[in-house]
């Protein structure tokens, strides 16, 4: 039976039904490290670092990897948050930066990472630690080039985490996150609920990407470039020159 519009009933499903998009809330209440460790598996890194093996990079890391390389990139240093296995990583280093720092919340993806870096004979260029960047970003020194791809979505606290990585780019910024329309809402509404559900202990964040690039702008970066696709953007910020004296 269908809630009544307006009803108790329908505001609670519709309730369910909405991407949670909450800035405020602490990651705590929405997404527990065991909810974290279920969505982020150590099946799941390796069966990314395979695919990166047969295949490459995926399609959206390929469009962010892409708009990048239209820049000059040689001797830049990078810093990923949330990179997971490290495939950018490797793919900017052959293109030419100097050195990266990827930052993990989790230590899952580290076996399957490790084994990417030594395959690929990067593994003296990339400092690869496990913390929560958001919190603890000021124990990350700043790079030219700060690379956040679909990590956005995974966090309940925009404004801080968009913040700390706008904070530590020199020169770029690159985030990808859904962008806003009835179906992205609909489909990361369904997950949550699905998610809610099973009792997983982590959601998914539609988080308003005028609000993102509103953070950004905040702290000091001009919006450059944006890729939009049918689910996912990817958004290259640059540092604004700073205003003469
Ligand atoms: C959907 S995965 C994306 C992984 C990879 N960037 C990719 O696109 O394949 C999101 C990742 O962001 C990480 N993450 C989310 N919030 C983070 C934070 N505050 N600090 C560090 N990593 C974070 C999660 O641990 C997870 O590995």
């Amino acid at each position: 039976m269908q809630a009544a519009p307006g009803s108790a009933g329908s505001r609670r499903l519709s309730r369910r039904l909405s991407p949670a998009s909450h800035d405020n809330e602490g990651p705590m209440d929405c997404c527990t490290p065991k909810g974290y460790r279920w969505a982020f598996s150590e099946r799941g890194a390796q069966s990314q670092a395979r695919r990166y093996r047969r295949r490459g990079l995926d399609a959206v890391s390929s469009r962010l990897v892409r708009l990048l390389r239209e820049r000059s990139l040689e001797g830049c240093s990078l810093l990923e948050v949330g990179g997971g296995v490290g495939a950018i990583q490797i793919e900017l280093l052959k293109a030419g930066i100097s050195s990266a720092v990827s930052i993990e919340l989790t230590p899952i993806y580290e076996a399957a990472a490790a084994a990417l870096l030594r395959e690929s004979g990067f593994d003296d260029l990339v400092d690869r630690r496990v913390l929560d960047f958001a919190q603890a970003g000021g124990q990350v020194p700043p790079a030219d080039i700060v690379v956040l791809n679909r990590v956005i979505c995974c966090y309940p606290d925009m404004p801080t985490l968009a913040g700390a990585a706008a904070d530590h780019a020199r020169r770029i910024l690159v985030m990808s996150f859904p962008k806003e329309r009835w179906w992205t809402r609909f489909a990361v509404g369904i997950g949550n609920l699905a998610l809610r559900i099973g009792r997983r202990e982590f959601q998914m964040f539609l988080h308003p990407p005028e609000r993102v690039l509103e953070v950004a702008r905040q702290h000091g970066l001009i919006t450059a470039v944006i890729d939009v696709g049918n689910f996912w953007q990817v958004v290259t910020l640059e540092r604004a020159p700073a205003a003469a004296g």
